[in-house]
């Protein structure tokens, strides 16, 4: 009887003990194996008389059930320790950048758009595309140029393949249909920015025959000039990241807009860099113009109700003049050495409180 109770202390404690599957495998082994303590106790029942065997008996077998249940707990703490133990040394931490250093970089002209796009989101403008090949009713004749138009010379335009019911598509010549889709597509007070890619025969050391972009449009109750010039004065500063500039405004003509103003921006080109706000020089930066009211027609808005104000122009200029690029052609020769030198760190997005282009 004491000896079953030592038995059982024993057999338990190194159960207890047992620092690992191994150990506790050998436990086992020397308590329920073949030869093992448990077992020839109950092997001894068959020599005992059958009273000695019944006092045994029930002592043997709980200690048989005790010694297995105890090792059947014992292994289910070890494998969680021995899991938890290697989850802890495999843990992958996912927020690290999969290589040391991000290896591509962001094109400056996407950098640009980028840029020019947070500013204008600050200023409450939502961005809208339009498909690169375009119809000519959108980029043409819904803004006021009709097919016999002299205007249409003014940009020379890649045709596309004339469609079934005879009409043509194009490559755009310009951003401007975008804002013939927003005003089919959505009702005043509409105030969008969209800046794309646009294309016009043509190409020498500051022409390529795809360049980009971007389109400003407001159309709202109550939309004038002075909103127009506040606007492009608003994002000159905040792209050239300067307190002070000063605009020039030209008197223009766009068939899309009445009247049509064109703008430069002041600049010094002094001394091998760009100033802004002083010098003597002038940058061409924007057309616009007031939404001539047959566009609005054209477009379903109400032009007794409502007017507003559009502006246009390129962005690849804008991102030499910033980044100090001297040949627009450099920018689509896909250079992996030029784009080291000008591109823009991959995870630096740039927004109005961190810094735009740091
Ligand atoms: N689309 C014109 C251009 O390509 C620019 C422009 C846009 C002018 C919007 C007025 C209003 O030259």
């Amino acid at each position: 009887m004491t000896d079953v109770q030592a038995l059982e202390g024993q057999i338990l404690n190194a159960i207890a003990g047992a620092a690992d599957e191994a150990a506790l495998e050998a436990v086992r082994v020397s308590a329920l194996g073949k030869k093992g303590a448990i077992s020839e106790l109950l092997k001894s029942l068959g020599s005992m008389s059958p009273d000695e065997r019944k006092a045994n008996g029930p002592l043997f077998n709980t200690l048989r059930d005790r010694a297995v249940t105890a090792i059947a707990e014992r292994k289910r703490t070890l494998e969680d320790a021995a899991l938890n133990a290697r989850l802890a040394t495999e843990k992958v931490d996912i927020t690290l950048p999969v290589r040391p250093e991000p290896t591509g970089s962001i094109h400056p002209v996407s950098q640009a758009f980028d840029e020019l796009i947070a500013i204008f989101a600050d200023l409450g403008f939502a961005v809208a595309e339009g498909p690169d090949v375009e119809y000519d009713d959108y980029n043409f004749t819904k803004l006021n140029i009709p097919p016999d138009h002299p205007a249409r010379q003014m940009h020379d335009t890649f045709y596309v393949s004339k469609q079934a019911d005879g009409s043509r598509h194009v490559l755009r010549t310009h951003t401007s249909p975008v804002q013939v889709r927003t005003m089919l597509n959505r009702n005043p007070p509409i105030r969008i920015i969209s800046p794309g890619r646009t294309y016009r025969v043509d190409s020498d050391a500051t022409h390529s025959p795809m360049f980009h972009q971007f389109e400003g449009l407001v159309v709202d109750e109550v939309t004038h000039l002075g909103h127009l010039k506040w606007v492009l004065e608003e994002f000159c500063k905040a792209f050239f990241e300067v307190d002070k500039v000063e605009m020039r405004a030209r008197p223009s003509f766009f068939p899309f807009t009445e009247p049509s103003v064109e703008w430069d921006l002041r600049c010094d080109r002094s001394g091998g860099q760009i100033k802004f706000g002083t010098g003597n020089d002038w940058l061409e930066l924007a057309g616009s113009g007031m939404v001539n009211p047959r566009v609005l027609e054209n477009c379903g808005i109400d032009s007794a109700k409502y007017q507003g104000y559009a502006f246009g122009g390129g962005i690849d200029r804008l991102a030499m003049l910033k980044y100090g690029i001297p040949d627009i052609r450099a920018f689509f020769e896909s250079d992996l050495r030029w784009l080291r030198a000008y591109g823009f760190a991959a995870l630096d997005i740039p927004t109005l409180d961190g810094g735009l282009s740091r």
